[in-house]
């Protein structure tokens, strides 16, 4: 029995192959885990702020001495980061819009990357504080990223496994639905996607 977080970063409703090929790994989960419980947070109905002054003012701000109004600036970041620490699993539709994520996701990394609560310095170096979850990224592409002329270009795979690996989050694997703009393909490249996740 797992806890599974699906976030959603594509506008694209029931339309989106990052959703739908997300959908396929939650349901692939669950079926391997029966009693399992899904929460979906939905980045485009339910986005992060930016940062703002208030909140990087906050961030530096050792805890102890956090004010009320530190508090305030800090509830997205602390509704996000125990929204991950709630969680077993954590299911991340990844559209790739031009060479990287889109800015609702870029949001949420923004109020989760945080010094001294998901990732903290010594004298060796960083060390990452969300420790113990699985992360699948279902990615979602026009061109295929995975091998061929873009493969230098795939951005989206490697920057999710650097962030999030160095919060903590090291166990993680990447599905794709890739070559959807290709005419005629879209169909294809979801279910050679959906065939390709391993749990
Ligand atoms: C704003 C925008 C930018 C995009 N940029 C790229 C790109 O740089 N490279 C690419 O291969 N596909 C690009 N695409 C195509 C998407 O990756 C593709 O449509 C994918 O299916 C989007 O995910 P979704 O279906 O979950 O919404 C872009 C699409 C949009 C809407």
């Amino acid at each position: 029995m797992k806890k599974i977080l699906h976030i959603i970063s594509s506008p694209n409703g029931e339309k989106s192959f990052s959703t739908k090929l997300g959908n396929a790994i939650v349901e692939k989960i669950t079926a391997a885990n029966p009693g399992s419980t899904v929460k979906v947070h939905d980045h485009t109905k339910n986005p992060f702020p930016h940062l703002e002054e208030a909140t990087l003012a906050a961030f530096y701000t050792p805890a102890e001495n956090h004010t009320a109004e530190n508090k305030k600036a800090l509830k997205h970041s602390d509704d996000a980061i125990a929204e991950i620490r709630a969680a077993d699993i954590v299911v991340i539709g990844a559209p790739l819009w031009n060479f990287s994520i889109p800015s609702v996701l870029k949001a949420w990394i923004d109020h989760i990357a945080r010094a001294g609560v998901t990732f903290k310095y010594d004298e060796t170096g960083a060390e990452g504080l969300i420790k113990g979850k699985k992360v699948y990224v279902a990615m979602a592409s026009g061109a295929v990223y995975s091998s061929g002329p873009y493969q230098a270009m795939d951005f989206v795979s490697s920057y999710l496994t650097g962030l999030l690996g160095f919060l903590g989050m090291t166990d993680l694997s990447v599905f794709r639905a890739e070559g959807v703009a290709y005419p005629g393909q879209a169909d294809a490249a979801l279910q050679k996607g959906i065939d390709s996740i391993a749990l």
